[in-house]
């Protein structure tokens, strides 16, 4: 299939990130929001993001007004009418993900493949809601979307050789480094994430050392760009509390727990980096 139009449902730190690649590989894109706060915030993160790409000189000042050019922003799901692909980027809840697969299976044209940026959620119950479990795929872009070259795909039982091969050519066609998982809870890299960075929370919990020297460790010591907690902040505590959470309502494996630090700094809406506050104040 001729992909030219790509639909994005969600705007925010990855739905954001996935406009901005996609625009920039030349598709037109329509990505919708819940409302126009949330769409507003959300192009304004791709304006602002592809905006430093331009004063690093990573991108042309033409190419990033030509990408621009080819957004368009919504609130309503009928605008994705005219995709020939469809990516849902909303909230890591499986409730939520699946009524926005059973609208997209509603509005897009049934030859269609509707792929999910989900963490950890299964993909095969938001295919279940669809007329079209054989398009269903999971494309799971990492954070910052225009940056991290790794792309990794989930196939269902029900995903066919022919979507799989279509979503790999435009994810290899993006740039990206391609790996593929089956359907399992979590996937390749959350699968072993996930414990790991819970447990740094909860060596913090417990006294174990301070935030800085639990980074620090990592950091230097294992030779990762940042620390569990920084990273933490970058990709949400939010976002990582509903992996977690949704891991465990799976898996029933303590591993997968969210220490009660972790479910307090949430409700206290230290949600990291997005939102200013997390582990550490960005609000400077
Ligand atoms: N944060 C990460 O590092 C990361 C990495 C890979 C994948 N993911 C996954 O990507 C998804 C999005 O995560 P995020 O970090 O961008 O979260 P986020 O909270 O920054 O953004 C989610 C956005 O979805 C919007 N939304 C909610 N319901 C919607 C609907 N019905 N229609 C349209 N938009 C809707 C919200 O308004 C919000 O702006 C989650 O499934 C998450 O697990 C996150």
């Amino acid at each position: 299939m001729d992909i030219q139009t790509v639909g994005v449902v969600g705007c925010g730190l990855m739905g954001s990130g996935i406009v901005e690649l996609i625009a920039k590989n030349g598709y037109n894109v329509v990505v919708r929001e819940i409302n126009d706060d949330f769409l507003e915030k959300g192009l304004s993160r791709v304006q602002g993001s592809m905006g430093r790409a331009v004063e690093k000189g990573k991108l042309a000042a033409a190419e990033r007004d030509a990408a621009w050019g080819r957004i368009k922003g919504t609130t309503n799901m009928s605008d994705l009418a005219g995709v020939d692909l469809a990516i849902e980027a909303a909230i890591e809840n499986l409730d939520l993900k699946k009524s926005i697969f059973k609208e997209l299976d509603q509005v897009t044209r049934p030859d269609v493949i509707l792929a999910s940026n989900t963490s950890s959620l299964a993909v095969i119950e938001m295919a279940s809601m669809t007329r079209r479990q054989d398009k269903v795929l999971g494309l799971h872009f990492f954070n910052p979307v225009p940056v991290m070259p790794l792309l990794e795909m989930v196939r269902t039982f029900l995903t066919s050789e022919e979507t799989y091969q279509t979503a790999r050519k435009f994810g290899e066609g993006l740039g990206k480094q391609v790996i593929v998982s089956k359907d399992a809870p979590g996937f390749i890299v959350n699968a072993l994430l996930i414990p790991y960075l819970l447990d740094a929370v909860r060596m913090y919990e417990n006294g174990f050392a301070s935030k800085e020297d639990i980074d620090t460790g990592i950091r230097l010591g294992l030779n990762h760009p940042m620390g569990p907690l920084t990273l933490l902040d970058f990709v949400g505590l939010d976002t990582t509390l509903f992996i977690a959470d949704e891991m465990f309502k799976e898996l029933k494996d303590s591993r997968f727990a969210a220490p009660a630090l972790l479910r307090r700094m949430v409700t206290a809406g230290y949600n990291g980096r997005k939102s200013g506050k997390g582990f550490y104040d960005y609000s400077k």
